[in-house]
């Protein structure tokens, strides 16, 4: 099988994660009988981990979920004010969308959406001008899972600080592929993923809280401790992470990390550059394809969209699969805002997207595929 849905979720994982799992599995559940599952030691080490990868000096304060949509949803609820502002963009993917457009419909905000250029880069000018005197937050997706196209996040963090509003940075796509240095953000939350580039399993991810940010709680629950008071006890990261945690889920994300940091965050773009590049000049030489992809060597990600003139994407994703099997994504990809800039709403665009795994012949053989597809239709 070629397996080009790396966007939606890395296949395969590195033997170690599998590993490290299934030891965890083995192992007797300690939370169980000491006081509380957050000082578990695959725990500890995943948070110290995360805090590494994104160059944060306060572990403490990362946040471990079953996701970016659940870091998302925590750092939203956590942030808005009833009646207040908020502003996003069109790149976004529904697990921000989705939450917004929820407190939007139950007339507890106002939303801006601002829109975005060719390739999926947002117009800063009109980012700019979006702020108003009941804005409350921002909330930004750094890298497009349809086009790869990149957000300078350190230029969006100082037009937000420069207005005091605190910023949500979806990092679900650059997360282990991109440096992000997340000390230099104390006014900002980061939501990532732990399935995609950082390859580690599904139902694991989490948030970084910025030293200056205070979230309000979203989710309550058991903790394990203090439970003989009514609220959640006062305590970070505790706070945050109410119910029993997966704790196999998280030794296995902490491997992938420790994987990612050992082979070299660079290392894992520059494979995707190459690949992309591969890709792209391929797809440039068959007639009726149109890519809507950032260029090979921005698209750090390695993440390309495109259509084949009438053909239905649909009907490529099927032949692909049943008569090559050759995985990729055809469709809106969760993020439908962006194909209006595109041109491809709604029904989207075929998505190819690699991960470190991914090799030259897969893409000549993906490329013969699509040779073949193009002379039966
Ligand atoms: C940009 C982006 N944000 C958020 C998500 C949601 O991530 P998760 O599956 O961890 O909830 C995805 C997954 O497709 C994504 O691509």
């Amino acid at each position: 099988m070629i397996y080009f849905n790396n966007a939606a979720t890395s296949y395969p994982k590195p033997d170690i994660v599998i590993h490290d799992i299934l030891q965890n599995l083995k192992k007797p559940p300690c939370s169980l009988y000491r006081e509380n599952a957050s000082e578990d030691s695959e725990v500890i080490t995943c948070r110290n981990l995360i805090a590494k990868l994104f160059q944060f000096r306060s572990p403490q304060r990362v946040v471990i979920c079953s996701g970016a949509t659940e870091a998302l949803n925590i750092a939203i609820h956590g942030l808005v004010k009833d009646n207040g502002h908020v502003i996003t963009t069109q790149i976004e993917h529904n697990s921000v969308l989705r939450p917004l457009y929820h407190l939007r419909n139950s007339g507890r905000i106002k939303l801006d959406i601002i829109p975005c250029k060719l390739p999926g880069n947002i117009l800063f000018e009109e980012f700019t001008h979006a702020f108003r005197s009941e804005t409350c937050l921002v909330v930004l997706n750094h890298v497009s899972n349809v086009t790869g196209s990149v957000q300078n996040i350190e230029e969006i963090y100082e037009v937000c600080k420069s207005h005091e509003i605190p910023l949500i940075v979806d990092v679900s796509q650059s997360a282990g592929v991109i440096d992000i240095n997340f000390s230099k953000m104390p006014k900002a939350v980061l939501a990532f993923t732990g399935h995609k580039s950082l390859l580690g399993p599904r139902g694991t991810g989490g948030l970084l809280i910025g030293e200056e940010i205070d979230l309000k709680i979203w989710k309550t629950g058991g903790t394990g401790v203090r439970s003989d008071i009514e609220t959640m006890p006062d305590l970070i990261p505790l706070k945050y992470e109410p119910g029993t945690m997966n704790h196999p889920g998280i030794s296995g994300l902490a491997s992938a990390i420790s994987y990612i940091m050992e082979h070299g965050v660079e290392n894992s773009a520059r494979k995707r550059i190459d690949l992309t590049g591969l890709l792209y000049d391929g797809l440039n030489e068959l007639s009726g394809v149109k890519i809507y992809s950032e260029t090979p060597q921005k698209n750090y990600c390695g993440v390309l969209s495109f259509t084949m003139g009438r053909i239905s994407i649909r009907e490529i994703g099927y032949i692909l699969r049943e008569s090559f099997d050759i995985i990729l994504r055809v469709g809106l990809h969760c993020a439908p805002l962006i194909h209006k800039t595109l041109g491809t709403f709604p029904e989207g665009s075929i998505r190819v997207s690699f991960s470190v795994f991914n090799t030259h012949d897969e893409v000549k053989e993906f490329l013969k595929a699509l040779r073949i597809i193009k002379d039966m239709c």
